[in-house]
């Protein structure tokens, strides 16, 4: 089960869950809607042989994949890494990611420019869609493995915020509209 809730506006530790009070859950179709955001749940200790990641693969083209390891003793220049990943950013690309040990939060942007703080645990697959802006977390557990997905090579460049005036950022906003419609044909 996807678990997403709106954020708090305290900027005391990232890690933290940073819940409002009372907490506002988002269910997974609502933050479809709102952002475009996809979740699949995942077999994680037999990823290779899932029908769920097969499928969505080859009709994706996920042709490239590599995996990630994130801690302080895995992940060289472990603490600017974490920074960098936690500035709010977008990409060209979706990103795609299959947590396969551990765990972290994505947070993304809804329509309203709230962050949506989503918790990423084995056997969860999210597709944060090109365009969206978005950051990432370690959780109070400081541990997470994932694969990540591309299209071909891989995409590794951020773009911060502002990035309003980039095609991508255009065609994500042309697709909330829509409400992704686009995404259900494939
Ligand atoms: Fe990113």
């Amino acid at each position: 089960m996807l678990k997403a809730w709106f954020m708090d506006n305290e900027t005391t530790d990232q890690c933290l869950e940073h819940h409002r009070n009372p907490p506002e859950l988002i269910a997974s179709g609502e933050l479809f809607k709102k952002t475009g955001v996809e979740h699949f749940l995942i077999d994680a200790d037999n990823y290779q042989n899932d029908k769920v990641l097969q499928d969505l693969r080859k009709k994706r083209n996920y042709t490239y994949e590599d995996e990630i390891a994130c801690s302080e003793e895995c992940l060289p220049d472990y603490a600017n890494k974490l920074k960098s990943f936690y500035t709010e950013h977008l990409h060209t690309d979706d990103e795609i990611r299959l947590v396969l040990d551990g765990s972290g939060y994505f947070d993304v942007r809804d329509d309203k420019d709230n962050w949506i703080r989503i918790a990423a645990t084995k056997g969860e697959l999210i597709i944060i869609p090109a365009g969206l802006y978005h950051r990432f977390t370690l959780d109070a557990n400081n541990y997470i493995k994932a694969k990540r997905y591309f299209v071909g090579g891989p995409v590794w460049l951020a773009y911060n915020r502002p990035a309003d005036d980039m095609d991508c950022r255009r065609e994500y906003l042309k697709h909330q509209s829509q409400g992704f419609a686009h995404l259900n044909k494939v």
